[in-house]
């Protein structure tokens, strides 16, 4: 077998034999296909696409390439979700103590946030002395002594995944069906959950654009789940405007923990609801009820265990940025637009994301937001409120939210999207 053919076939709308994938994935792993011919290869899948059959071999061909983990051993029924990556998505962070609270466990392995979509472990590193990188052990027993845990993904589970999303990324071959699926249903698979609840992101700040590009995405993951004997379901949920009222790693971590605590913005809290449900529902956790856990304070005990538990400290100070710049409505009227892309972008400018993958990523910057899609706002009021730890920056983030706040007139009528979209 050689890549070249194999390109070819792909190049040419053919379909991709199982021996085919399995040889290119396995040579591409062990280094023996080059990285510029795994990118013209993921190229041809970007422009020709895969049928359901090929792409359930080539997650199997993932998986296949590393280790699988195995919770059998524990009391509980595990369940995990996954975001397919938004701005402002901090969603794990009330949702994993949350489920583990109402008694299901959680193996959260988690990602860094990589352009304008924000990484839960980015988030979490903010709190001083947080651990994301844990050996297998150290990741069941806390699992075992708390019920939930977010960590990263050791070098073993999926190491193709590793290498080809890392390659995708820069090479524009990100935003491929197929390859979206097999990446992170390959990962949840080895991971060895039980369960799984997918939060497919629709619009403006999520990879998939469109209702029917996300269904497809969500249909898709749900399949491969399934054939593999994870009980899996998926929410198509909205991101034309960001979730919350912050988008940066220590921002959005203090926002977390005003959910648990019982406040926090309306569409977090609903969102983290109804994603729990899902879960404990999956999971077949009959009778808890995840309002009482948030409001009890059962959830915040959880969350409070799991941060020590990795090493952090739940009562650290935060960090903050050292410079803010406020920005102002231009007019009075109602706020009918805050594109997620736009914030996304604007945050991420600020240094709360990396362009590069060994970038390190600044704790405090980010945005505060001060209204949302369907308020009412009166000109001069501030609208948002930018951080950074290099003001320098200020222009460039500026320049990243042109276009994306509208302001209508006074009395306009606007219903902002509904959070749950299918
Ligand atoms: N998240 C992943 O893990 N993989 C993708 O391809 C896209 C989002």
């Amino acid at each position: 077998m050689d890549a070249i053919s194999v390109i070819r076939t792909k190049r040419d709308r053919g379909r991709l034999a199982d021996e085919q994938i399995d040889w290119i994935i396995d040579a591409y792993t062990r280094g023996e296909v080059a990285d510029e011919q795994m990118s013209a290869l993921a190229m041809a899948i970007l422009l020709n696409g895969m049928d359901r059959a090929e792409i359930a071999r080539w997650t199997a061909a993932m998986i296949k390439s590393g280790e699988r983990m195995d919770f059998s051993a524990l009391p509980l029924p595990t369940a995990d979700k996954h975001s397919t990556g938004g701005v402002g998505d901090k969603i794990t962070l009330p949702l994993a103590p949350l489920v583990a609270a109402c008694g299901a466990a959680v193996p959260q392995l988690s990602g860094r946030g990589l352009g304008h979509t924000g990484g839960t472990l980015d988030k979490l590193e903010s709190i001083p002395g947080w651990r994301a990188l844990l050996s297998n052990d150290e990741m069941m027993d806390v699992l075992r002594n708390v019920g939930s845990v977010i960590c990263a993904a050791g070098d073993g589970l999926a190491p193709a995944d590793k290498k080809l999303y890392a390659l995708r990324d820069v090479t524009g071959t990100v935003e491929a069906i197929p390859l979206i699926a097999s990446s992170i249903m390959s990962k949840k698979i080895a991971e060895g959950t039980g369960s799984l609840v997918l939060d497919v992101k629709v619009g403006s700040g999520a990879f998939m654009k469109n209702l029917e590009d996300a269904r497809e995405l969500a249909s898709t993951m749900v399949g491969l789940g399934t054939d593999h004997g994870v009980k899996t379901v998926a929410l198509l949920t909205d991101m034309s405007t960001p979730l919350g009222l912050t988008a940066g790693n220590a921002l959005e971590v203090r926002e977390s923990v005003e959910v648990l605590a019982g406040g926090g913005p309306a569409d977090v809290v609903e969102l983290t609801l109804a994603l729990a449900r899902e879960m404990l529902d999956a999971a077949g956790v009959k009778d808890a009820d995840p309002a009482k856990a948030l409001a009890d304070g059962s959830a915040m005990d959880h969350w409070r265990r799991m941060i020590i538990a990795q090493g952090g400290d739940p009562d650290a100070v935060l960090p903050v940025a050292r410079e803010q710049h406020v920005v102002k409505a231009a007019s009075t009227g109602v706020l009918t637009k805050l594109d997620a892309y736009a914030v996304g972008v604007s945050a991420w400018r600020l240094g709360a994301g990396r362009a590069r993958k060994e970038d390190p990523v600044q704790a405090g910057a980010g945005i505060e937001m001060h209204a949302k899609p369907g308020d009412s706002v009166v000109a001069g009021q501030p609208l948002m409120t930018l951080h950074t730890d290099t003001p320098e920056k200020f222009d460039y983030a500026l320049a990243a939210l042109d276009g994306g706040v509208e302001i209508a007139a006074e009395g306009t009528a606007f219903e902002p999207n509904p959070i749950v979209l299918g």
